[in-house]
C-alpha cells in the first residue's frame, strides 16, 4: 500500500516538473549564447590585472603606505604565528596567489623580477627574456607558453610608492640597491590554460581573484584581533588616513568595487556587441 502512495506520489511531482520544464520554464540561458567565448584570455588577463593593480595600490597607499604613522605593523614574517602584523604587498599578492592555487580556477599568478629580494621570485626561460623586452619597453608582454601551452600574461609593476623603494633598498637580501620612484621593479605574471573564455569564465577568474583578496584580508583582521583592546585599531567603515582604523572586509571590497569595476563593464558590455 505505502509503495504505491509513494509511486503515485512520485509520478504526480515528476509530471509536475515535466510540465514546468517543456511548458512554462524560461529558455535556458546555457545555450550558445553563454558558451560562446567573448574575451580572448589576452583580454581577460588584462582585466584581472587592472583589478589587481587597483587593489595592490590601495593596499599599499591607503593601509601600508597611511597605516604606518598611524601605527600599524606589516612585516615579511606576519604570517608567523608569534608576529602579529600585516602583510608586506608582495606577501599580501602572494597570499592571494596561493589562494588561487588552490582554487578550482587554473588561474595562476606571480609577482617576479630581475633583481629580486626573495630569489625564488627571480623570472627563469621565456618569462625572464620577455620580461627583458619589458624592460626595453614598458608594455604587457602576452604569450604562449611552448612547454605547458599556457597563455602568459606578463604586466608592469612599478615603483609607485616611495615606500617600493626604501623598503627594496634598504632590504638585506635585495639583489639591487638603488631602486627609484617609478621605476619597472618586476611583472605580476598571469597564466591560463586556454585562449579565449566564456563570460562564465571569465567571472569564475575574477571571483577566485576576490575570494582571494577576501581570505588574505580576513587572515589580517585575524591577526589585528589579537592585538590587546588598547592598542588595536578600531575596525569598521573607518580607513587608517582617518585614524587608528582599518577599514573590515565590506568597505575594502566596496573600495576595490568603486575603483575596478567600471572598466571591468565597459569590457564586458563591449564584447556583448
Ligand atoms: C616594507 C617592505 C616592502 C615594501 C613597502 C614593498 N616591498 Fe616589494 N617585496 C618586499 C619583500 C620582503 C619581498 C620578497 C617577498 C617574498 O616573496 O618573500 C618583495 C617582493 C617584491 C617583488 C617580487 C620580486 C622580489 O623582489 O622578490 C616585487 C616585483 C616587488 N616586491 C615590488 C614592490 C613594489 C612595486 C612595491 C610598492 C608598490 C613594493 N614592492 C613594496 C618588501 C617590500
Amino acid at each position: 500500500m505505502k509503495a504505491i502512495r509513494f509511486w503515485a506520489v512520485l509520478g504526480v511531482a515528476g509530471a509536475a516538473v515535466l510540465t514546468y520544464l517543456f511548458a512554462t520554464a524560461p529558455a535556458p540561458l546555457t545555450s550558445e549564447a553563454s558558451a560562446k567565448p567573448v574575451l580572448s584570455t589576452a583580454d581577460a588577463l588584462t582585466l584581472l590585472a587592472h583589478e589587481n593593480d587597483v587593489t595592490r595600490t590601495l593596499f599599499t597607499k591607503a593601509i601600508v603606505g597611511a597605516g604606518k604613522p598611524q601605527g600599524l605593523k606589516f612585516s615579511e614574517h606576519w604570517a608567523d604565528p608569534d608576529v602579529v602584523a600585516g602583510p608586506l604587498p608582495a606577501l599580501f599578492l602572494r597570499g592571494v596567489a596561493s589562494h588561487l592555487a588552490s582554487s578550482e580556477v587554473p588561474l595562476g599568478l606571480f609577482l617576479g623580477s630581475d633583481h629580486p629580494i626573495e630569489s625564488s621570485n627571480r623570472f627563469q626561460g621565456r618569462q625572464a627574456e620577455e620580461f627583458q623586452a619589458m624592460r626595453a619597453e614598458p608594455a604587457p608582454r602576452i604569450f604562449t607558453d611552448a612547454a605547458s601551452g599556457d597563455v602568459i600574461g606578463m604586466f608592469p609593476d612599478f615603483a609607485s610608492a616611495p615606500a617600493c623603494v626604501s623598503c627594496h633598498n634598504e632590504h638585506e637580501r635585495s639583489a639591487k640597491t638603488d631602486w627609484a620612484l617609478n621605476d619597472l621593479m618586476g611583472a605580476t605574471t598571469w597564466s591560463y590554460p586556454k585562449d579565449s573564455v566564456t563570460t562564465d569564465e571569465f567571472l569564475a577568474m575574477l571571483k577566485a581573484y576576490r575570494a582571494g583578496v577576501a581570505a588574505v584580508w580576513t587572515a589580517y583582521l585575524a591577526e589585528v584581533d589579537q592585538i590587546p583592546a588598547d592598542s588595536r585599531p578600531t575596525v569598521g567603515p573607518r580607513w587608517p588616513s582617518h585614524g587608528f582604523a582599518l577599514p573590515d572586509l565590506a568597505t575594502l571590497q566596496d573600495s576595490i568595487d568603486e575603483l575596478a569595476s567600471p572598466r571591468v563593464l565597459d569590457r564586458l558590455v563591449a564584447a556583448a556587441r
